[in-house]
C-alpha cells in the first residue's frame, strides 16, 4: 500500500485511531468526510475505498445539511436521494468523487435501501453508474451491532459501468466468505425486481398481471392521535373527568390486548376487550366548547402547554379534532416479529365500532366487494379468515425487515399483494373485476 486516508469526525474515536496507525501510511484526519474535497486526478484517487458509515436516520439531519448533501449527491455520482435517505447514502454518493475509475469498493450499510422508497435512488447508482459485485446481506436475527436496530448488508461495487449481461452475486446468512445461501442474479431482474431482499432466497418476481388487494380494499394506516396517552382514556378516567359519552368514540387497545383474531362487541359497538378505550373526537370549536362543554374544555385546557404544540397538533386546524376513520370491518397488525408465534402480521375480523390508531392498518371494502357484501354477507368472514391463511412468506416478502427480525408492513405493501385467490373466496374473480371497477 502506497498511502491510505482515513476520516472520523469525532475526537472520542479519531485520536486514539490516530495514535494506532501512526507508524503506517495510513493518515487519519479528524474532520466532517462530507465536507472534504476528493483529489481531482484519477491518479490521486483511492483504488480501495472501504467505509462502515454511520447510520444517522434523515430526521436527524437538519434541513440545511440535507439539502447540501442533496445537491452534492447530485453533483458527485448523479444521485438524487430523496429526503428520507438516510447519512450513509450520501457517504456512497460523495465517495464516488474519491475513488479512482475502477476502483473498488467494499460498504457496511443497513439492508433497508434494498426494499424502501428512498432506496431507489442509490440501488440505480449500483446498476447503472458502477458495478455492483456483491451483496451480502446477514441474517437480520443476528444484529450486527447491539446498539444499531438495523440489519446489515456488505455491498462490494467497481467504479466502472456494467459490462453487458452482468450478474451480481446475493447471498444470505452465515458470513460473507461462508453464506448460508448465494446465487447469481442478473442486472435486468434487479432493475425489475422493487424489493432486493427476495435475493438469494428467492427467483426474480413475475410481474402479478391478476387482482391485488388494493382492488378489493382501500387500506389506510390507523389515525395518528397526535398523543394517545392525552386523548385515549379509559373507562374510568372518563368517568372522572365527566366528559360528555357523545365526544368518546371506542379505539380498539395495543394488538398486544387483543388475544385472539376477532373483536366482538357489546349492543352499543364497543369492543368486548378487557381494556376498553375511547377516543376523545370533537370537532366543536374553542368558543363551542368554553360555552357547552365546560368539562371537555376544562380537560383540553391541560393539554394546550405540550400536546397542543406537538407536530401533529399543531399543523391542524384544531388542535384537538381527529381524522375520519370510521371502524373498519378487518385491521391489520403490521409490526412484528417473525419468530415469535410465526404470525408477524394478524387480520383482526372488527365487528366493533372502534376506530384504529396507527399501530393498525385498516382495511374498508372498495365498492366492487361491498356490493359483494350487500349480496352476501359472510363473505367478509371467509375472506377474513383467507387473509390469515396468507403464507407467511408472501406477506414477509411483500414487507421490510429491521435487524433482530422486526418485520412491517406499509399500507402500499399490503395493497400490493395479489388477491386472485381471495377474489374468488367472496366469489369474484379477474374476469367480472374490471367491469365491477369500471362501475366504481
Ligand atoms: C458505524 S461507525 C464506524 C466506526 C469505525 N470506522 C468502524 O468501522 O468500526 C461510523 C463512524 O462515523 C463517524 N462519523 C459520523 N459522521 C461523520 C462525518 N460526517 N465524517 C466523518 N466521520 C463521521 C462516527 O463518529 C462513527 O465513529
Amino acid at each position: 500500500m502506497q498511502s491510505a486516508t482515513g476520516f472520523e469526525i469525532d475526537p472520542h474515536y479519531g485520536e486514539p485511531a490516530k495514535a494506532l496507525w501512526k507508524e503506517t501510511p495510513l493518515a487519519i484526519t479528524l474532520a466532517d468526510f462530507t465536507r472534504q474535497h476528493p483529489p481531482i486526478a484519477d491518479k490521486q484517487r483511492a483504488n480501495l475505498l472501504i467505509c462502515n458509515p454511520p447510520y444517522v436516520r434523515h430526521h436527524h439531519l437538519t434541513v440545511e445539511d440535507k439539502a447540501r448533501l442533496q445537491f452534492a449527491a447530485e453533483k458527485t455520482a448523479n444521485l438524487a436521494l430523496s429526503g428520507l435517505s438516510g447519512l450513509y447514502c450520501y457517504f456512497m454518493a460523495l465517495a464516488h468523487g474519491w475513488m479512482s475509475h475502477g476502483g473498488l469498493a467494499g460498504w457496511l450499510i443497513p439492508s433497508e435501501f434494498m426494499d424502501v422508497n428512498y432506496g431507489r435512488a442509490l440501488k440505480a447508482y449500483l446498476l447503472r453508474e458502477v458495478t455492483l459485485l456483491h451483496i451480502h446481506r446477514f441474517d437480520p436475527h443476528d444484529v450486527q451491532f447491539d446498539d444499531a436496530l438495523v440489519s446489515s448488508a456488505v455491498v462490494w461495487f467497481k467504479k466502472e459501468k456494467p459490462p453487458a449481461n452482468h450478474e451480481v452475486r446475493f447471498s444470505y446468512g452465515g458470513t460473507m466468505q461462508r453464506p448460508t445461501i448465494s446465487k447469481n442474479v442478473s442486472l435486468i431482474d434487479l432493475e425489475c425486481t422493487d424489493k432486493w431482499t427476495r435475493f438469494p432466497k428467492q427467483n426474480a418476481q413475475a410481474a402479478h398481471t391478476g387482482l391485488h388487494l388494493s382492488d378489493l380494499f382501500a387500506i389506510k394506516r390507523g389515525l395518528a392521535t397526535g398523543d394517545n396517552g392525552f386523548f385515549i382514556v379509559d373507562e374510568d378516567k372518563a368517568h372522572s373527568l365527566n366528559l360528555p359519552p357523545k365526544f368518546l368514540r371506542p379505539v380498539l387497545p395495543s394488538s398486544r390486548y387483543i388475544k385472539g383474531n376477532e373483536i366482538h362487541a357489546d349492543t352499543a359497538g364497543v369492543p368486548l376487550l378487557e381494556k376498553r378505550l375511547f377516543l376523545i373526537d370533537c370537532e366543536l370549536s374553542a368558543d363551542e366548547l368554553a360555552r357547552d362543554e365546560p368539562a371537555l374544555w376544562a380537560y383540553l385546557q391541560t393539554g394546550l402547554k405540550n400536546v397542543a404544540k406537538g407536530y401533529l397538533c399543531r399543523s391542524r386546524r384544531l388542535w384537538y379534532a381527529q381524522e375520519r376513520r370510521p371502524a373498519a370491518p378487518i385491521v391489520c397488525t403490521y409490526f412484528g416479529r417473525s419468530d415469535h408465534d410465526g404470525q408477524a402480521f394478524r387480520f383482526l375480523l372488527n365487528n366493533s365500532k372502534a376506530t384504529a390508531t396507527n399501530g393498525f392498518l385498516m382495511l374498508y371494502p372498495k365498492p366492487m366487494l361491498a356490493e359483494q357484501l350487500v349480496r352476501d354477507p359472510t363473505a367478509m368472514r371467509r375472506l377474513w379468515q383467507a387473509l390469515n391463511a396468507i403464507g407467511r412468506e408472501t406477506l414477509l416478502n411483500n414487507g421490510r425487515v429491521y435487524g433482530g427480525g422486526l418485520h412491517k408492513l406499509e399500507p402500499k405493501e399490503l395493497a400490493n399483494l395479489p388477491a386472485d385467490a381471495l377474489a374468488a373466496v367472496v366469489g369474484l374473480c379477474e374476469k367480472c373485476a374490471p367491469r365491477q371497477l369500471a362501475l366504481v
